[in-house]
C-alpha cells in the first residue's frame, strides 16, 4: 500500500505549527515538486532529532487540486460544506494548501516552518499561521480532555486512510479544518456539573456519560453517529489548543478515509436532531475557518514530483 503521511495517524505532540497558502504562481509544475521537497524536509528533520517525534502534513485544498494534479481527483473531495443555522455557522475560507508540522520541541516546528516558507516564498500567498500546543494532561481550552474516543492503533488506519474504495488514491486522507474560537468568560461561568452535560463526560477524570444519561444537546451525543447498519461513523481528531492573551481556541483538525462522516457530524452540531437540539458547546465557541483537503499518499506526492 503507498505510505500515508505521517503526520495523518502520529500519535499527540506538544506542539503544531498549521500553515495555510494561496499559491501565485501558474508553474504548477514546479509546485509539485516543491511538495515532494516538502516532504524531504520533514525527513531531514526528523532524521536530526528523532527524539522529537516529528511529523508533517502536506494536503491540496478543494479548489486547486486539479489544477495541481489534472490526471483525475480523489473520489469524495468536495468543497468545504458550507452551513448554517441561526447563529451558528461554519464559515469556508479555502486555501490552496494546508501544511500541518508537530513535534515535540517548539523549536524544531518553528525550524520546519521557516524551511517551508523559504521554499515556497515567491510562488505562494501565507494566509494563516496558527501555533498549536497541548494543553495540561492533553486537554482543550475549555478544561476538557480531546481525544479519547479517536480511534487507537492499527483502527486509525481503517479511520483515517483511502483503501481499495479508490485505487488511484489509496494511502491518502481527507482532511477538514476548522479555527474554532472560544467564548471562555462565559464558558468558566458555567457550572461545571452544566459544563459536563454540555460535553457529555466528567470534566477532571474524563469519564463518559453512560448513553441514556447524556442529554440531546451533548457534544458527544451529536457526534456519536451511526450508519444506517448500525456501524459508528468515525473521523480521526488531531485537533489542538492555540491562543494568545486576547484570543483563544481550538484549531480543529478532522482525517478520514471519506470525507462524509465529518459533514454529516458537523450538520448534526449545527443542525442538531430531529428535534432541532443542536450541539451546545457551540454557544460557547465559533468556528471562524473552515476549509477541506485531501493529502496523497507520500508515494503519490514524489511520483508527481518527480514527473515535474
Ligand atoms: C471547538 C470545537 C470542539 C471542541 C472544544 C471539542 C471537544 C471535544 C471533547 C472534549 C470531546 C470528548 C473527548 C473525546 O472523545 O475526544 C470530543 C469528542 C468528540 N468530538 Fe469534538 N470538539 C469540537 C469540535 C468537534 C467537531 C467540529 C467535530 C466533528 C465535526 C467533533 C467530533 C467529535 C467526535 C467524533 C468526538 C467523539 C465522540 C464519542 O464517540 O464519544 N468535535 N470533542
Amino acid at each position: 500500500m503507498p505510505q500515508p503521511q505521517k503526520g495523518i495517524c502520529a500519535e499527540p505532540n506538544l506542539h503544531a505549527l498549521y500553515l495555510m497558502f494561496n499559491v501565485i504562481d501558474e508553474q504548477d509544475d514546479i509546485i509539485r515538486s516543491k511538495l515532494a521537497q516538502i516532504l524531504n524536509i520533514f525527513e531531514h528533520y526528523d532524521e536530526e532529532h528523532y527524539e522529537a517525534m516529528i511529523s508533517g502534513v502536506v494536503a491540496v485544498g478543494t479548489n486547486y487540486w486539479m489544477e495541481l494534479y489534472p490526471g483525475g481527483i480523489p473520489k469524495e473531495l468536495a468543497p468545504f460544506p458550507d452551513m448554517h443555522c441561526d447563529d451558528r455557522h461554519a464559515p469556508v475560507v479555502p486555501s490552496d494548501l494546508f501544511i500541518q508540522i508537530r513535534a515535540d520541541r517548539a523549536d524544531i516546528c518553528h525550524a520546519i516552518g521557516v524551511d517551508v516558507y523559504e521554499l515556497l516564498k515567491g510562488h505562494v500567498e501565507l494566509l494563516e499561521q496558527v501555533k498549536g500546543f497541548r494543553y495540561l494532561d492533553g486537554r482543550d481550552l475549555t478544561g476538557f480532555v480531546d481525544g479519547t474516543e479517536n480511534p487507537k492503533g492499527m483502527h486509525k488506519l481503517d479511520v483515517a486512510i483511502v483503501g481499495d474504495e479508490d485505487p488511484s488514491y489509496t494511502g491518502g486522507s481527507y482532511i477538514h479544518i476548522q479555527r474554532y474560537r472560544h467564548n471562555l468568560d462565559n464558558w468558566n461561568q458555567v457550572p461545571v456539573e452544566k459544563q459536563e452535560q454540555i460535553m457529555g463526560r466528567t470534566k477532571s477524570d474524563d469519564v463518559e456519560f453512560l448513553s441514556h444519561k447524556k442529554a440531546r444537546y451533548a457534544h458527544t451525543k451529536r457526534t456519536s453517529l451511526k450508519d444506517d447498519d448500525g456501524n459508528s461513523i468515525e473521523i480521526l481528531r488531531q485537533s489542538m489548543p492555540y491562543g494568545n492573551m486576547k484570543v483563544q481556541g481550538l484549531f480543529f483538525v478532522s482525517c478520514a478515509k471519506s470525507s462524509r462522516p465529518f459533514t454529516q457530524m458537523l450538520e448534526s452540531m449545527i443542525f442538531g436532531d430531529e428535534t432541532g437540539t443542536y450541539d451546545k458547546i457551540l454557544d460557547f465557541t465559533t468556528a471562524e475557518t473552515g476549509a477541506a483537503y485531501f493529502a496523497p499518499s507520500i508515494d503519490f506526492i514524489r511520483k508527481q514530483g518527480d514527473m515535474s
